[in-house]
């Protein structure tokens, strides 16, 4: 071997580990399961740019939307065994890995409107849940909006008893599993890339989801009655493998970091619109009836609903909801 080669390789030993990284693109996969044209699929986005920008190249960001490299459950298994580096999963996901705190931001009409659950997962409450994903292997860095639920059928959703027998399509929750019970219906869980299909065939009647949602999968085309209930809040929360995030060079975690904090202020910042102008898309295509509920069918649902409270305090226990309440009804509770 030439001489000169001797010395390279000598001196590549010599390296301290972390320089392995400056010799190439750190590559982060960041899997979801949504639209690119949604609030998250735009974060994502939004997160690649500014990422790459910011360290100057030295980290590639692959995303890959639409279940399009992992389904809902796959993806989180990938997340712990580090196939992936980063999601951004809806919290009503994370009971599978044993963090049931996460239920509680699934109640019905927790959030009283979009300022009042923004002050809440930028409190004290939101960075408490984070560190109950540690032990998991699992370090949550930014909650991303996607607005509240409306609920949908082949028949018009008013009031609870019209909820009877049909199944509908749950993303994993089991407090949403509880509020259907509630109101005499059947919940499946279903993987999200899995829901169109599930609605044409009639493997299920029904489900919810947010209006950027129902746009991009085309919900509207397979459900005549949707019923702007906005029952409960979809939100995200994005997530890293901590032993991958932990090991990155100083640098460029901050960097990264800053990414993270400018993306998730933007994607927050378009969400609600986002949200109400794919609602006024749904209505333009005049393929589903679109309705909202008077104050008194509204009071019915929230009834129907409400033992899901007591249900859930057993769960998580009545502090963490009391946080909630105190947050997010403020002094009019
Ligand atoms: C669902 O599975 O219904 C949603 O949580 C999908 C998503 O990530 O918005």
């Amino acid at each position: 071997m030439h001489r000169r080669q001797l010395v390279a390789m000598a001196l590549a030993a010599m390296l301290p580990l972390g320089t392995a990284f400056a010799q190439s693109p750190i590559v982060i996969k960041f899997s979801h399961v949504v639209a690119e044209n949604t609030p998250k699929g735009k974060g994502a986005l939004k997160f690649k740019e500014l990422a790459e920008k910011y360290t100057n190249g030295k980290v590639k960001i692959e995303v890959y939307p639409n279940s399009s490299l992992y389904k809902d459950k796959e993806e989180i298994e990938a997340l712990q065994l580090g196939s992936v580096q980063m999601l951004a999963p809806s919290t009503a996901k994370f009971a599978p890995l044993g963090v049931k705190e996460f239920e509680a931001l699934d109640l019905p009409w927790l959030f009283k409107d979009e300022a009042t659950y923004a002050a809440a997962m930028k409190g004290q409450v939101g960075q408490w849940l984070f560190k109950k994903l540690e032990a998991k292997g699992i370090t949550g860095l930014a909650y991303w909006d996607n607005g509240f639920h409306m609920v949908s059928a082949n028949r018009p959703l008013l009031k609870p008893s019209d909820f009877e027998g049909l199944k509908f399509r749950i993303s994993g929750s089991k407090i949403a599993d509880q509020y259907f019970r509630n109101v005499g219906s059947i919940p499946q869980i279903m993987a999200f890339s899995e829901v169109y299909q599930a609605l044409q065939t009639g493997v299920v009647d029904g489900c919810e989801n947010t209006a950027s949602n129902y746009l991009t999968q085309k919900f509207y085309e397979v459900q005549k009655d949707i019923t702007v209930s906005y029952h409960a809040h979809l939100q995200y929360a994005v997530i890293v493998n901590s032993k991958f995030w932990s090991g990155l060079p100083p640098d460029i975690r901050t960097q990264l970091e800053k990414a993270m904090a400018d993306a998730t202020d933007y994607t927050n910042q378009i969400a609600h619109q986002e949200n109400e102008d794919a609602l006024a898309e749904i209505k333009k295509t005049g393929k589903s009836e679109i309705v909202s509920l008077t104050p008194e069918q509204d009071s019915a649902m929230r009834k129907a609903l409400d033992p899901v409270y007591q249900d859930v305090a057993k769960r998580v226990g009545q502090p963490l909801i009391d946080e909630f309440l105190k947050e997010t009804r403020g002094a009019t509770n």
